[in-house]
């Protein structure tokens, strides 16, 4: 089968690799329809994750149809169209069971990282029953893609640890790209008072305007401190989701918290980040951190059947395996290219 491999850090190449086989019992072989690639996959091309060595094939988003179980998995069969989830779960470890799927002692994020992902032609699942999630009859495959990765972790790490659900909260994420910008699709459950996004990019900005931000901050060509401060009565903003994973951006955040309020962070940091607490330590702050555990994504499920949420705005281009290459260059220069979420789709 053809599959995109991790050569090194800077490295890439498609490849023809053996098709996965079961290897235990509760395995699925899941021939891959659609995936997509994640800000993640360019952080392990940098070099950034070391448990990703090279010769791994990338990816950890798609759906799919289940091509073979192993005896242990009761869940699924043969012919069953699925969503992989990026996050595997053996749904009985203690970290399991108190859905703290992301640490799971067996699983966790593994696909894609430390076991070959989703673009390929086919991918071996572990824990499958409790790690795929069967498509509604219907459903838009492009669509459920986004429900792999970033709608639960803009809706997990950011709305739901930001607190958004509290009534009147003033809303403010840092970064628009599809994590930023999946939060703020997820947070409109809420009705948040004010949503505002800021962002060095007037493209992002813009789809974030018609996203249902309510203000844009371009923090390049002004005083995004000052903006949010005019706009919240000299406060803050309630919420602030960190979504890019810098350390000026995390900083930024600590300037734009209301007394009381919580800092969200969502960002992949590499580097270490100062925290004011010589200001903060009065404020009453909160601060989250998080990796996805996609404890959400059944409800994501019904929320895209029930059209409150089309994550399909969140899809700027298509490519097929062969031209997967061409797919990372696309994603890769999103300033120029105006990238979003690129669809692969590995059968046409
Ligand atoms: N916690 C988790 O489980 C989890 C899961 C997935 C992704 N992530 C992380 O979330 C972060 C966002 O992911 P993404 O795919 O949207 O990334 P992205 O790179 O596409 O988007 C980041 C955005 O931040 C903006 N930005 C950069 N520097 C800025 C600055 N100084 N001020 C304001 N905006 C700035 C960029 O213009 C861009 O639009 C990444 O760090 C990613 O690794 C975390
Ligand atoms: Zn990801
Ligand atoms: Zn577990």
């Amino acid at each position: 089968m053809k599959a995109l491999v991790y050569r090194g850090p800077g490295f890439k190449t498609l490849e023809q690799r053996p098709t996965p086989i079961l290897q235990a019992p509760d395995d699925a072989i899941v021939k891959v329809t659609k995936t997509t690639i994640c800000g993640t996959d360019l952080h392990i091309l940098k070099g950034d994750v070391p448990s990703c060595v090279p010769g791994r094939v990338l990816g950890h988003e798609g759906v799919g149809v289940v091509q073979a179980v192993g005896a242990a998995c009761t869940n699924f069969k043969p012919g069953d169209r699925v969503l992989i989830s990026c996050i595997t779960s053996c749904g009985k470890c203690d970290y399991c069971r108190r859905g703290m799927y992301s640490h799971c002692r067996t699983g966790g994020w593994i696909l894609g990282n430390t076991i070959d992902g989703t673009q390929a032609e086919y991918v071996r699942i572990p824990h499958a029953d409790t790690s795929l999630y069967r498509l509604p009859d219907g459903a838009d495959e492009e669509a459920l893609v986004m429900l792999s990765d970033i709608l639960p972790t803009g809706f997990e790490c950011g709305v739901l640890n930001g607190k958004v659900e509290n009534p009147g909260v003033t809303l403010a994420i840092v970064g628009a790209g599809p994590i930023g910008l999946a939060t703020l699709l997820t947070a409109q459950f809420f009705s948040p008072a004010k949503i505002i996004m800021i962002d060095l990019d007037d493209n992002r900005l813009q789809v974030a305007k018609k996203l249902g931000a309510s203000e844009t901050i371009n923090s390049a060509k002004e005083d995004a401190q000052a903006r949010v401060m005019a706009l919240t009565d000299g406060l803050g903003a309630d919420a602030v989701v960190e979504a890019v994973g810098i350390p000026a951006t995390f900083e930024l955040c600590q300037d734009l918290v209301a007394p009381g309020g919580t800092i969200a962070n969502v960002g992949v940091h590499g580097k270490k980040v100062d925290l004011h607490l010589e200001r903060l330590w009065a404020h009453n702050i909160s601060i989250t951190t998080r990796l996805v555990d996609t404890a959400t994504t059944n409800i994501l499920l019904k929320a895209v059947a029930s059209r409150k949420l089309n994550p399909t705005v969140l899809i700027t281009h298509r490519f097929t395996l062969d031209a997967i290459l061409d797919a990372y260059d696309t994603f890769g220069r999103a300033a120029e290219t105006k990238a979003l979420k690129v669809i692969i789709s590995p059968d046409t």
